[in-house]
């Protein structure tokens, strides 16, 4: 795991001390990859779904990108229904050539790119504040909140993830984070384990301040988007909380969290928190602009010392 390593943390701006915290990360000697059982999905669970996503929608429609906003069309997600991954994943690959698959909780670097690189998304099954969330994290002090969970839950993996993944030029690109990372472990350079540890946080804070806590300046293309910003991070989409405080700080009236001009070369030096609200988010020109500059700056993550 990539945070055992830490030579070139110098180097990195925004260090939190144990920001991963008490997080579970399975890695492939773990049992990470599962079925959905729809069996076990009960009535509580149902409503879990159905009030995150009544509570949300409006919002995630009028911020979220034209990208979400179509994919959530597309795949019919509503508040009734509980979702089938697998059902889900037959719609994805009719639009796009990519799949998901069911998996324990939270993947680690190695796991999560090798995905990625063969176009695959993962995706786990239980919900936040449910009764089988809070049973498999008895012994781990995370946050499970209605509005934010650090720990991966379906509402955020489906909600926030799957609606992209019917979008080509978007599961490109996560396609192309997935073969650079994969690059990055195969280190056929030889570079040292730090080395190679280092690029691989590198890429994490990529990703994290791009498709999971992104925002773009608003293309105009929806005219319930009164804002300067529209969101295409899946992290901010698939939280309550996250989107209103885009809204009150984009309005002036929080300054919780500051707006930065998307620089890759500072995002990739950016470390971040996965439990709190984020203080900071980088801003796009569009999304062909976010995927031009990862083709065109891939030797960032290439560093050699
Ligand atoms: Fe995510």
């Amino acid at each position: 795991m990539v945070e055992n390593y830490q030579k070139y943390d110098y180097l990195f701006k925004n260090i939190k001390p144990n920001a991963i915290g008490d997080i579970v990360i399975l890695s492939e000697e773990n049992d990470w990859r599962i079925k959905q059982d729809f069996n076990c999905v009960s009535n509580e669970e149902y409503k879990i779904w159905n009030q995150l996503f009544s509570n949300i929608i409006d919002l995630a429609s009028n911020y979220g990108s034209k990208e979400f906003r179509n994919g959530l069309i597309k795949l019919n997600l509503n508040s009734s229904q509980f979702p089938s991954i697998n059902q889900i994943s037959n719609i994805i690959k009719k639009f796009t050539d990519w799949e998901v698959v069911t998996v324990a909780g939270f993947l680690d670097e190695f796991l999560f790119f090798k995905l990625n690189a063969s176009r695959q998304f993962p995706s786990t099954d239980i919900i936040r504040q449910s009764h089988r969330f809070s049973l498999k994290y008895q012994y781990t002090p995370i946050k499970n909140e209605f509005g934010y969970t650090p720990e991966p839950d379906i509402f955020h993996d489906v909600f926030g993830h799957m609606p992209f993944l019917t979008d080509q030029n978007y599961c490109n690109f996560i396609a192309s984070i997935g073969q650079l990372g994969f690059e990055i472990l195969k280190n056929e350079r030889n570079l040292s384990s730090e080395l190679v540890a280092h690029n691989l946080k590198r890429l994490q804070n990529f990703a994290w301040w791009t498709y999971e806590f992104g925002i773009m300046i608003n293309q105009n293309d929806n005219p319930q988007n009164n804002l300067k910003y529209q969101i295409y991070g899946a992290g901010i989409l698939s939280s309550y909380d996250e989107i209103l405080n885009i809204i009150n700080c984009s309005k002036g009236l929080s300054n919780n969290s500051i707006f930065i001009p998307y620089d890759i070369e500072e995002i990739a030096l950016m470390r971040f928190d996965y439990s709190e609200i984020q203080d900071r988010y980088f801003v796009i020109d569009s999304m062909e602009h976010l995927y031009k500059s990862f083709i065109d700056n891939k030797e960032i993550f290439l560093f050699d010392g």
